[in-house]
């Protein structure tokens, strides 16, 4: 099984060709091509959903056409079109959607209309064979939820951001900080000399029941601490950077914990615990995940760096594991700027 994915939800522009074959323990990534819009943003500091959209109807043709090169394959050879369909930048989404609709209805291929949450969830099956059912850490720019993968389609929700997403708070402190962007790779590339005892940070909800999360407190504190500082340095920029990095980790390991404590109790588990999204390729958080794992007795698993940002790999992967499953989409599938996991379409 062939599949062609398409990438447009958020900055980067990307597609891919995986495939995957009855004999195969893993699936074979053929090609993976990004054109991050880091260039077009950066003026305005975040990214800027018009510019978004007008990038991708500019590169997504040259890209897809890339991957099919790189993956040295005739759509002939294909067997399905795999393009996210939302949560997203709507005029993003329907750019990538439609170029994915384009192509199926001309070589005559099934649709499947991606949910890029779905991707997250699913990408570290690109690497390796992880069962169903495992725990999920999905930590992106736009979400920040604690959820159990029980199949293709299937999910269920543990918990889940009351205000801001984690991505979104490190880019608000990149942004605060003039760190530069995008601000996640800034701030941890801050951090990396700073001191993470300096600013006492408030870790908000650790400690109460369940696995909700909330940054918008943490994010207001930081700015406070900034604005303390008569004339900012680069050094306390730095600690900073490293003291808010520090925070989220604790927040994030706590509300782990308690999905793991919970799960235990319920007699479920240990499963194997996934960390996926863009914030998870940050090295810090990582290794505390895999920390607070280790004494739990869960195994962590997390994708490679280049498979937890955003890429088209694991939109084409999503699509391959929704073909096997009998998941085709409709050519008259809508794009959706939110579109919850749970509202999925599954295999009965
Ligand atoms: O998954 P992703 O590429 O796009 C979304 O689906 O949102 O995640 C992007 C988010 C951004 O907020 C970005 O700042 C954050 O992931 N991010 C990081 C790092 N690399 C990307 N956050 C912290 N540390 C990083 N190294
Ligand atoms: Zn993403």
């Amino acid at each position: 099984m062939i599949v062609l994915g398409i990438e447009s939800s958020c900055d980067e522009s990307a597609a891919a060709v995986v495939a995957f074959d009855r004999g195969d323990t893993v699936p074979r990534i053929l090609s993976n091509v990004v054109h991050s819009q880091t260039q077009e943003h950066r003026p305005y500091g975040g990214v800027v959903p018009e510019i978004a959209a007008r990038a991708h109807i500019e590169h997504l043709d040259g890209l897809v056409a890339r991957a099919m090169r790189e993956a040295r394959l005739e759509y002939a050879q294909i067997d399905g079109i795999a393009a996210t369909a939302g949560p997203g930048l709507i005029g993003g989404v329907l750019v990538g959607l439609m170029t994915g609709k384009g192509i199926a209805l001309t070589h005559g291929k099934p649709l499947l209309a991606v949910n890029h949450l779905e991707g997250h969830a699913l990408s570290v099956r690109l690497m390796r064979r992880v069962a169903f059912p495992y725990l999920l850490l999905l930590i992106s720019g736009g979400h920040c939820q604690v959820l159990i993968v029980q199949g293709v389609g299937r999910y269920r929700l543990l918990g889940g951001t009351r205000d801001d997403a984690v991505g979104e708070a490190f880019d608000k402190t990149a942004k605060m900080l003039e760190l530069g962007f995008p601000g996640g790779p800034a701030v941890e590339a801050a951090a990396r000399t700073g001191r993470a005892a300096r600013f006492a940070l408030p870790r908000p909800l650790t400690g109460r029941k369940g696995c909700d999360f909330s940054f918008s407190g943490l994010k207001t504190a930081v700015r406070h601490a900034y604005e303390a500082l008569p004339n900012p340095q680069p050094q306390d920029l730095a600690d900073l950077a490293a003291s808010f990095q520090a925070a989220v980790g604790d927040v994030l390991v706590d509300r782990c914990a308690h999905a793991m404590t919970e799960l235990r109790g319920q007699a479920v588990g240990p499963l194997p615990f996934v960390a996926a999204g863009g914030v998870a390729s940050n090295t810090l958080i990582r290794t505390r995940l895999e920390a607070a794992c280790h004494s739990h007795g869960f195994e962590f698993i997390a994708p490679p760096p280049f498979l937890c940002t955003d890429n088209a790999a694991m939109i084409a992967w999503a699509g391959v594991e929704r073909l096997a499953a009998g998941l085709v989409d409709d050519l008259d599938a809508s794009p959706r700027a939110r579109w919850p996991l749970e509202e999925l379409k599954h295999r009965a």
